[in-house]
């Protein structure tokens, strides 16, 4: 076989398994076991609607779909009996199929720090049996609900510039086609994804009323919105179930159907369930709800580098204003915003403005959510600044210097990296011609990195913003400290994971085996840590930490 014919039988190979992150290799599902599929699917369904229960099918099993999924199967009515029988489906891709046989083993297919995750999902899976999951659209013939829990996506051309990008729709629109195909007249569809305003009403409805006529069905869809506020962590169980929600449908009937559906499934009586008009309200909460968030943080911005300037430490300044119950939910922005939902929420409001709403003024009304982003986008540039002018001040070069990133999730104490700070960092000491490394407790594989070229879809990464990036395909999270610091000229502690709060200078220098520039993006150092740093012949660095500099020149006066 010439090599040519043996790659491309290795492609063919690949392409017809789906590889999970623990490696685990997939075979993707044939022609012939959609038939058998059909049949389980179907008995599944029969025997609980025989017993009374709903089948409630969610598409998509990703980080919001999966625990949704097994929050629903796992509720019970009065006298504890499940109610529901939930059917997670999910595309059988290359890049998604894994979940389907993971997930029906009874384990999650998202990485969660909650505990909870993976014992309810077994739960659910092996005792109750109310959770399995299927690459088979059929399960929607079944349906009594169906939660819609695909991505959708705001994908920026420019880095710096939110205005210049556009919603993706693609996965959001295909999923509904398949659903109006193929659901019961009667089933209630409801979208979880956070959604362009306006997109449930003038683009979804629309979709399922055109799949409707052809199939000569004549009510009205059932559509409804209630967006997710799922947040990553310790209680990410407890941030869909206990936690407010917001809702609205399209129609009288689809309002009543989903206040009633989210009243079984989640902690209303704790957590009240505010229902709204119209699905463009409930859209709107969610968008302006992260675009205020995201301009809180951008505001940090200009005055952490006014205190960088100004030998200010806008750490103990933020900490004082907090002191007031009415400002106490400021929070330090670090090296950038992140996370799925800050960075591209606002785009999508911005975007439907014009493109689903029709106004062509979008420019001179959006000034401030714009400009947030773009700010919370960049902020991350300027880690890569302090790190030079460290590095400098110690009389090294950017270019060949060996620096360990501490931190490659966008928040502390997780292990989520999606369009995290830290990304950035790398990417641009990378470009300046450092040679990067890093360290991350909660993170396995940062596949931002290591599958660029194809994550989060060919052409998407932010590599494409930088020049030099191919090497980052190998970089590997490290596991230990001590070694990570090996040999190391700077070190940066990006993200505020509770191990790197209570280091020791005095080991960190140990490790290195000689003093080191260190960056701290996130208030991290007490000033009595700083002072060591220096007296050890450290250099220090800090977002909006102007007063490192009069601490150094305590130290270098006492010498
Ligand atoms: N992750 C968060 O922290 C978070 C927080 C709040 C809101 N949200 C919102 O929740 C929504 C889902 O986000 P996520 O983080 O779960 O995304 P995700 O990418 O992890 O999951 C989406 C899943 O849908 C699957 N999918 C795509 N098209 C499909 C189709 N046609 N049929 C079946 N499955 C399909 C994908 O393969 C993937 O598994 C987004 O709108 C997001 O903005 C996410």
């Amino acid at each position: 076989m010439s090599t040519t014919q043996s790659n491309s039988q290795d492609q063919k190979n690949k392409d017809n398994f789906s590889f999970s992150p623990a490696g685990e290799k997939f075979k993707l599902p044939g022609k012939d076991d959609y038939q058998e599929e059909f049949q389980r699917l179907k008995k599944l369904a029969d025997d609980a609607h025989a017993e009374d229960k709903e089948v409630v099918v969610v598409m998509g099993v990703g980080f919001v779909g999966a625990v949704m999924a097994a929050i629903v199967a796992d509720t019970v009515d009065e006298k504890g009996r499940p109610t529901k029988m939930v059917i997670g489906c999910q595309r059988p891709s290359t890049r998604s199929y894994w979940k389907i046989p993971v997930l029906n083993k009874g384990v999650s297919p998202v990485k969660a720090e909650d505990p909870e995750v993976d014992v309810m999902i077994n739960r659910c899976v092996n005792d109750k049996k109310s959770l399995t999951a299927t690459f088979s659209n059929d399960c929607l013939q079944f349906a009594d609900c169906v939660v819609v829990d695909v991505q959708c996506d705001y994908l920026k051309q420019d880095l710096g510039n939110m205005r210049t990008g556009e919603a993706d729709m693609a996965a959001l629109e295909a999923t509904l086609r398949t659903i109006g195909d193929i659901i019961p007249p009667e089933c209630l569809v409801l979208i979880e994804t956070t959604v362009a305003p306006g997109t449930t009403e003038f683009v979804a409805w629309p979709i399922l009323k055109k799949a409707f006529k052809k199939r000569n069905i004549e009510s009205e869809p059932l559509l409804a919105h209630s967006f997710e506020r799922v947040m990553p962590g310790r209680k990410y169980v407890a941030s869909i179930r206990d936690f407010w929600r917001v809702c609205s449908g399209c129609n009288e009937e689809a309002r009543n159907r989903v206040d009633k559906f989210l009243r079984e499934v989640l902690n209303t009586k704790d957590y009240p369930l505010t229902v709204m008009d119209r699905p463009i309200e409930s859209e709107t909460t969610k968008i302006v709800e992260n675009s205020y968030r995201a301009t809180i943080l951008a505001f940090l911005n200009e005055w952490s580098l006014f205190a960088e300037r100004n030998g200010v430490d806008l750490i103990k300044v933020i900490n004082a204003i907090k002191m007031r119950p009415t400002h106490s939910n400021m929070i330090f922005p670090g090296p950038g915003i992140g996370g799925y939902c800050l960075p591209k929420d606002g785009g999508l409001g911005y975007w439907a403005y014009r493109h689903i709403l029709g106004f062509e003024d979008g420019d001179s009304i959006f000034r401030i959510t714009p400009e947030a982003i773009d700010i919370n986008d960049t902020r991350a540039l300027h880690v890569a600044e302090l790190t030079r002018d460290a590095l400098r001040n110690m009389g090294h070069y950017i270019a060949g210097a060996s620096i360990l990133l501490c931190g490659a999730s966008y928040r502390q104490d997780v292990g989520d990296t999606r369009y995290s700070g830290s990304e950035i960092v790398v990417r641009k000491l990378t470009e300046m011609g450092a040679e990067m490394s890093v360290h991350d407790p909660y993170v396995d594989h940062w596949y931002e990195l290591e599958t660029q070229d194809t994550y989060p879809a060919p052409g998407l990464s932010w590599s494409r913003f930088f020049r030099n990036q191919q090497g980052l395909t190998e970089i590997s999270v490290k596991k230990k400290l001590s070694d990570s610091l090996k040999d190391v000229e700077a070190v940066i502690f990006a993200v505020p994971h509770e191990h790197y709060l209570d280091l020791n200078p005095d080991d960190i220098v140990k490790w290195a085996g000689n003093p080191l520039a260190v960056i701290d993006c996130f208030g991290i150092l007490s000033d009595d840590l700083i002072r060591r740093y220096f007296e050890l012949g450290c250099e220090v660095k800090g977002l909006g930490r102007g007063h490192i500099q009069r601490i150094k020149k305590t130290v270098l006066k006492n010498v």
